[in-house]
């Protein structure tokens, strides 16, 4: 029980910064969409009006941040400053490739698609935090386990406060 207890504690340590920059759009997104509006050759829309340029920029901050403070907790400055930005950045980009890939089985902008919505934003803050640090397999399971669950409570608890438009 208590090594279950540690685990869940070390995975969300480390994803915090993922989080945040998933997060953050939700309340500081909105304006100009990332695809400027366009469609891909099938003419649907590249990304879709739900992934804006400020919620990229804002995410990216929120997940920076958290990344700082992190560093100034444990006293490694530089080592977790780059985690947050690369965590934030892949979190960013594992959701705007989600929006892709939604438009491209069309999708509509909000609609569901379960698994991709909930993890590909962790898979890829993942994948760019590999070259700074790769945590333990048990790490990376907990984080495949807990992720889903706490994604889709906290956009229940989003859209409870009027912040997203649907509850998932
Ligand atoms: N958001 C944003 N910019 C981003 C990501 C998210 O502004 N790069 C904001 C949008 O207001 C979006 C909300 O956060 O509606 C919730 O994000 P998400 O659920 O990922 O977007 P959806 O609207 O569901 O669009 P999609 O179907 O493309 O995922
Ligand atoms: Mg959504």
């Amino acid at each position: 029980m208590n090594e279950v207890i540690e685990l869940i504690g070390s995975a969300l340590w480390f994803i915090l910064p993922a989080y945040f920059a998933n997060a953050a759009p939700v309340i500081l997104g909105g304006g100009p969409p990332l695809d400027g509006g366009r469609n891909f050759t099938d003419g649907r829309r590249i990304f879709g009006d739900g992934k804006t340029v400020r919620g990229f920029v804002a995410g990216l901050a929120a997940g920076t941040i958290i990344g700082l403070i992190q560093g100034i907790a444990k006293s490694q400055l530089s080592h977790y400053l780059a985690l947050g930005f690369l965590l934030a950045l892949g979190a960013l980009l594992g959701d705007l490739l989600g929006s892709f890939i939604k438009r491209r089985m069309g999708i509509e902008r909000g609609g569901a698609a379960l698994g991709l919505d909930q993890l590909g934003f962790v898979v890829i803050a993942l994948l760019l935090a590999s070259p700074i640090t790769l945590p333990g397999w048990q790490v990376i399971v907990t984080l495949l386990i807990i992720t889903p669950p706490i994604h889709l409570a906290t956009n229940f608890i989003g859209h409870k406060l009027k912040l997203k438009a649907r509850p998932y």
